[in-house]
């Protein structure tokens, strides 16, 4: 049963950058977030459907940080050491090929509905069905390019709406001693650090390990060792293997037993988490509404999927942000959804007029305070909502 603990309103698109002219057909849902009491699993009461959000306009590029890249790279050289054989890996959700470019052409398969992307990772040599993730799928290349013994996915399975689809379709093309290795966000993080801009469409969950280990058995899968990372603000990564077939690492009950102290089974935890929610956007309004009065200039750093769901679950526009910096060229010259703030190039607008920058990448504090240094040296403050609303 779903128990319905956090509305954060009409929410649009998160990575929907739009023209001022596509303004008038931008797309709307209500973003309610529900505990699911029988898996656990934290989900939205209503999904977007997949196409609106993955398509061939998507712009979100994993390899536009640096710490991304550094991630990728090093799991890479622990998933492949020179003197083993090399493993047939298949990506489902490759982006812009920013963990497949460590691996063969020859032996490595990449899922990506996105057509830009899949092209992208075509040109690069890489087989790519730009397909959604699906049973059918698993069959085809399981004839086509035969079972796998890595499947990765990164940021990528709590995009996926039907989780028993995705698991069964990764049950079908995983070898008999296959290990299917993924990694999101994790729950414990997110109520830890208060930050539920880890909530829009394209996370229709926030997973737990307590839930996932629920689902991935209802499946055939079962976790056999966790890891957790400090990407994305606290993700964990998941290493699941057919049931039965590998040995229990002890990290499985220990992050499952200290989500069972967060309280990350029980409804209870969640109510107190909208609170708190709640709480922030009051504070960062009063922030930003305090900067505007004492004429302060304040811009956001990183147009993010994330700031999506805040400014608009905050009524946060143009009027107290008067643009957004992002390095991503897909995102420069168009407009943030649903708030419609401008987003810029770094060049164009990070500089000396500006006295605030909001984090809407507080997941890249570290590497971005590297960057800019000299914005800091010359008097320049970033202000974060994590884990509550404070300037930095
Ligand atoms: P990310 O946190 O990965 O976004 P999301 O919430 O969509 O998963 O990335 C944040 C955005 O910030 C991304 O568009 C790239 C941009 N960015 C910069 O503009 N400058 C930077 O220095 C970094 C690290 C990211």
């Amino acid at each position: 049963m779903l128990n319905k603990f956090l509305d954060l309103g009409k929410q649009p698109i998160a990575n929907g950058f739009l023209y001022k002219d596509q303004i008038k057909d931008e797309y709307f849902f209500n973003l309610g977030v529900a505990f699911d009491e029988d898996t656990k699993l934290i989900t939205q009461t209503e999904y977007v459907d997949p196409p609106l959000m993955f398509n061939d306009e998507y712009v979100y590029r994993g390899s536009m940080s640096q710490t991304m890249r550094e991630h990728f790279k090093e799991l890479s050289g622990v998933l492949w050491k020179n003197d083993s054989p090399m493993p047939k890996i298949l990506e489902i959700g490759s982006n812009d090929g920013v963990f497949l470019k460590h691996w063969p052409t020859d032996s490595t398969v990449a899922v990506e509905p996105c057509g830009n992307f899949a092209k992208e990772t075509q040109d690069m040599g890489y087989t790519t069905y730009a397909e959604f993730w699906t049973t059918k799928l698993a069959e085809e290349i399981k004839l086509t390019n035969g079972e796998r013994d890595i499947i990765f996915a990164a940021n990528c399975i709590c995009h996926i709406p039907d989780l028993y689809e995705t698991f069964k379709a990764v049950d079908i093309l995983l070898k008999p001693n296959g290990v299917f290795i993924f990694e999101d966000p994790s729950l414990a993080e997110v109520i830890n650090n208060n930050s539920y801009d880890q909530i829009y469409d394209e996370h229709p969950h926030v997973f737990s390990v307590i839930a996932l280990d629920n689902l991935l058995n209802r499946n055939g899968l079962e976790i056999v060792k966790v890891k957790n990372l400090s990407v994305h603000g606290g993700s964990n990564r998941i290493y699941a293997m057919k049931k039965g077939v590998g040995s229990i690492h002890k990290s499985v009950e220990q992050n499952k037993s200290y989500e069972r102290v967060l309280g990350l089974d029980k409804m209870e935890t969640f109510i107190r988490f909208a609170e708190k929610v709640e709480q922030s956007k009051d504070d960062l309004v009063r922030l930003l509404r305090k900067c505007k009065y004492e004429g302060k200039k304040v811009i956001s750093y990183g147009a993010s999927s994330k700031s999506t769901t805040i400014f608009n679950y905050c009524g946060i526009g143009p009027e107290l942000l008067s643009y957004i910096t992002d390095t991503t060229p897909e995102k420069q010259g168009k407009l943030s959804p649903g708030v419609h703030i401008p987003v810029i190039a770094p060049e164009q607008g990070f500089n000396e007029t500006v006295h605030f920058a909001y984090l809407g990448a507080w997941n890249f504090i570290k590497e971005i305070k590297n960057k800019e240094k000299d914005f800091v040296d010359g008097g320049g403050k970033f202000i974060t909502h994590v884990p509550t609303i404070r300037v930095v």
